[in-house]
């Protein structure tokens, strides 16, 4: 300040770099001690997702001051080789880069390892015997969340060993127990039944985290916010002004080394049973009556409830399936399902959904909602489009002149943004009209890139904030939609022979014909 009160130029303070979107919000250091146990700990998922997100969430002062890492897998190694091994997982796949030190120094002293298998219950007798000591050691306090990122196979065996040491969360006396299941949860509705009948003999609902990582996404979550911290939206948000929706995750993708696996899944069960009906559900739901995570998981399995059933002999009518052939990815030649490897060479698995969901409720009565998803096409491309109805009544636009139905576009991968195409008038003498588009895009907006999603989802596990995570009734009303699709599509080989799709294209005719048949079509990947 000059000796006037003022400000000049030179002494004027330099221009920040935060933000001003920004400004005012609290960091969020998770404040209960505890410890993490990673079954599965030398799994793609925990080298490529999990670790470092551990990592980038001490990075960010997220992590709580007490805190231990306990990997357990198969494989032989000592606590020294799994901290190398963690800290190349974070040298490569980290987002902050290298692990680097003092930080990294005081994170793998929290690391240690034990090896053995899940049906070994001498090795949960180690963990019983390596969590007490954390607890001394590192002051964890008797908090423990164990993440199962193993093969969906020995989910149960899992959480039954965890009872039989001793470490069920009733056993324990003193502080938490958690556990975070990745998905699928089961393979079928009975499968699913089934699993969740031994868990909730360990673990009560409310401690029990079973993890869709869309849910993380930030795009994801923004859909409420769109939806509820706006007024103008929720009006227009019913049959009487939308069309249809549109629901898309599509990937260049293929199998990646996954064949085996994805062999028994296929793209209904590995995506639409999850993430697609996640979105489907946060797009749809009714306004909750508080943020609570019970109150959004009440609206989401109300809407899941109305869907109508598919009866048997409408599924052909409702559905397209498909499974890529060699084609051509961002220009490169890549081999058909067919000739991945660990997969059938005469596979009916389908590498591609689409499915036609109503919901009979007040609010939707009458609107389709498409979803759709496949690996190997054209694009990489995940987002939810409301298309609004067609305009009652034509005022202006000359002839020729194309007068589009609104969209609202959720783009959640790779854009991640909001945007909204709406007709304006053409600059000159003419009434001519065009459809246009307004954007918002997170990462000018905000300043930021986004946090993958399991860094937030580990932290609101930590946090018991389960919001993000699907309660059971959920799962179940999910498996339910889809039975009547898995059913038919595991009898009946399909119509069309495999492969039916180009890798790199926009996806199986039928789809096409799908939309076609309802005067709709769907939006170009
Ligand atoms: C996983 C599926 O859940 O999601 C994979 O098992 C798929 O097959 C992946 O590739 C897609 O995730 P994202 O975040 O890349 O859209």
């Amino acid at each position: 300040m000059s000796d006037h009160g003022l400000t000049t130029t030179l002494e004027r303070p330099a221009p920040t770099k935060a933000n001003p979107l920004r400004a005012g919000l609290a960091t969020d250091r998770i404040t209960d001690p505890c410890t993490i146990v990673f079954f599965g700990a030398s799994g793609d998922l925990a080298k490529r997702m999990l670790l470092p997100a551990m990592y980038n969430l001490r990075v960010s002062d997220v992590l709580p001051t007490n805190f231990g890492i306990i990997g357990f897998s198969r494989s032989e190694r000592s606590n020294d080789d799994y901290r190398a091994d963690v800290k190349r997982a974070i040298d490569e796949f980290s987002r902050t880069g290298e692990a680097r030190d003092p930080l990294w120094s005081d994170f793998a002293k929290r690391v240690s390892y034990i090896s053995g298998s899940f049906d070994d219950v001498e090795a949960f007798k180690r963990l019983k015997t390596q969590l007490e000591e954390n607890d001394e050691q590192l002051g964890t306090a008797g908090n423990r969340l164990y993440y199962l990122s193993t093969p969906p196979t020995v989910f149960a065996t899992i959480v039954q060993q965890l009872q039989a040491v001793g470490l069920g969360p009733k056993d324990v006396g003193r502080g938490w127990s958690r556990v975070v299941v990745e998905k699928p949860f089961g393979t079928d509705l009975e499968s699913a039944r089934e699993l969740q009948a031994v868990v909730s003999r360990v673990f009560d609902e409310g401690s029990v985290y079973r993890i869709d990582h869309y849910l993380g996404k930030e795009p994801v979550q923004d859909i409420m916010a769109l939806r509820f911290a706006n007024v103008i939206f929720e009006p227009i948000w019913n049959r009487r002004y939308i069309d249809s929706v549109q629901i898309t995750a599509a990937e260049t993708l293929g199998v990646e080394g996954r064949g085996g696996y994805y062999e028994s899944a296929g793209a209904l069960r590995d995506m639409i049973q999850n993430h697609v009906m996640n979105l489907l559900a946060l797009v749809s739901m009714e306004p909750p009556v508080s943020a609570s995570a019970d109150s959004i998981r009440d609206e989401k399995f109300k809407v899941l409830s109305a869907l109508r059933p598919i009866p048997p002999d409408a599924v052909d009518k409702v559905t397209a399936r498909g499974q890529y052939g060699p084609g051509l990815i961002a220009g490169q030649p890549v081999v058909g399902y067919r000739e991945e490897p660990g997969v059938d060479p005469n596979s009916n698995t389908e590498t591609y959904a689409a499915v036609k969901f109503l919901i009979d409720n007040w609010r939707w009565a009458g609107v389709p909602f498409y979803v759709r998803s496949g690996k190997r096409l054209s694009r990489k491309n995940s987002e939810i489009a409301i298309r609004f109805l067609q305009l009652p009544h034509r005022l202006f636009g000359e002839t020729g002149d194309q007068i589009d139905h609104n969209t609202l576009v959720m783009k959640i991968q790779p854009e991640e943004g909001v945007s909204i195409r709406f007709n304006a008038k053409v600059p000159g003498p003419k009434m001519h009209i065009r459809s246009v588009s307004m954007d918002f895009n997170y990462g000018s907006g905000f300043g930021v890139t986004t946090a993958p999603a399991y860094e937030r989802l580990i932290a609101d596990a930590m946090r018991g904030d389960a919001t993000l995570f699907t309660r059971w009734d959920a799962v179940q009303r999910a498996w339910q939609a889809i039975s009547p699709i898995l059913d038919r599509w595991t009898s009946n080989p399909p119509i069309e022979e495999f492969p039916n799709y180009l890798a790199g294209s926009q996806g199986p005719l039928s789809a096409d014909s799908m939309l076609v048949a309802e005067g709709r079509s769907w939006r170009k990947l």
